[in-house]
């Protein structure tokens, strides 16, 4: 077998050795955490990924050892290979910094800041991108693109004013069916996410599109509106089943499952199995096993403490130990006693007046008027 190529790549001062090929990107993913860009349409494990949204532009201050001089402009670091000694800044760069804000700037001239109610909050990436390089004011002084409604079946919700047209929805349909239904219609500004005459996705692997998509464009109807996906515990769990791997997370909340993913590594993409193939999951394990004994469940998946899906967890992560402190340990020794008795401080909360049985709203005249 013949040696692989070695090249030597700095990333924001972090030099390590790739093998020839390997993208910027992911050389910086071997690094790790912030030196990582971030990627709204690349995507691993999809063939031809990438190259679309400009998020991951990236300075090359050093082209390589034999060619020292820089790269006249910024690359997209998702499309762009390693040469040996190559040189690059991604947050060390103003340059990139003041480019990926105004990426950000682009991608939400036409997004709607319908985050309270989208499904997809809290597991965002235009999101955690707004929030790490966005501005609080928008500079657009025009309408925001509508579309005509496209209804893609009874498991797949699109919402197309969401889209940002990574192209990644699209791939997954190529390549994981035989037969691609949707695609994006039209170009330029009145490009959209569609069926071509309104057909529904209803591949059994179409599912997929769900995990794949960086924003709330397609969400699962299964679980819309249900759940805020921070209120749930995330759960490692697998099946046997004929389809797929079987390997998910579920989302539950006490032992209900509200909701079935195929699991994602630090990234954001679809982990892999053991035997190193991407663990895509069927549409029977995503929408119609949602009780927990359909599951052998393996413990709660660990998440980053960065996310907000870890806030409403001890120690901010899922899957650390329990505390064992109790409130006396760490009190003093003193138990905890009564402050206050909230009877005794309102008059709305008389124990006595049975709510239940109150016509109509009540206001503080109801309990004013009844005898306690
Ligand atoms: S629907 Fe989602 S995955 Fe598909 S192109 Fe739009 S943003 Fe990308
Ligand atoms: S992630 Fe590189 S261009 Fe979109």
């Amino acid at each position: 077998m013949s040696e692989q190529t070695l090249f030597k790549v700095t990333v924001d001062g972090i030099t390590i050795e790739v093998p020839a090929g390997t993208t910027i990107l992911q050389a910086a993913r071997q690094i790790g955490g912030e030196v990582a860009p971030p990627a709204m349409c690349y995507y691993s494990k999809l063939k031809g990924s990438g190259g679309k949204c400009r998020t991951c532009l990236v300075e090359v201050s050093k082209g390589s050892e034999k060619d020292p001089r820089p790269m006249p402009k910024l690359v997209a670091s998702c499309r762009t290979t390693v040469m040996d000694g190559m040189e690059v800044k991604n947050i060390t760069s103003e340059k990139v910094v003041d480019a990926r804000a105004g990426v950000v700037e682009f991608l939400l001239l036409n997004h709607p800041l319908d985050c309270p109610i989208c499904d997809q909050a809290g597991e965002c990436h235009l999101q955690d991108l707004s929030f790490d390089h966005g501005k609080s004011k928008t500079r657009f002084e025009f309408q925001k693109r509508t579309f005509k409604k496209h209804d893609l079946g009874d498991k797949i919700q699109l919402h197309m004013t969401r889209c940002i047209l990574c192209y990644r929805c699209v791939f997954t349909a190529d390549q994981l069916t035989n037969k691609r239904v949707h695609g994006i219609l039209d170009r330029g500004d009145h490009a959209e996410i569609a069926t071509h005459i309104e057909k529904s996705l209803d591949n059994e692997f179409i599912g997929n599109v769900i995990d794949v998509c960086p924003v709330g464009a397609l969400t699962d109807k299964t679980f819309r509106f249900k759940n805020r996906v921070w209120f749930l515990k995330p759960m490692d769990a697998h099946r046997d089943c004929p389809t797929c791997s079987g390997r998910v997370t579920l989302w539950n909340r006490g032992d209900e499952v509200y909701r079935v993913t195929a699991r994602k590594d630090e990234w954001g993409e679809i982990e892999d199995t053991p035997d190193g193939k991407p663990g895509w999951i069927c549409n029977n394990c995503r929408f119609d096993k949602k009780n927990a004994s359909d599951w052998v469940i393996e413990g709660p998946r660990a998440i980053s403490r960065a996310s907000v899906i870890s806030q409403g967890h001890y120690a901010g992560t899922v899957g650390m130990t329990k505390p064992t402190e109790t409130f006396l340990a760490v009190n003093g020794g003193r138990a905890p006693h009564l402050l206050m008795d909230i009877h005794d401080e309102s008059e709305v909360n008389k124990p006595n007046i049975h709510l239940g049985q109150i016509q109509g709203p009540s206001h503080g005249d109801t309990f004013e008027n009844k005898k306690a």
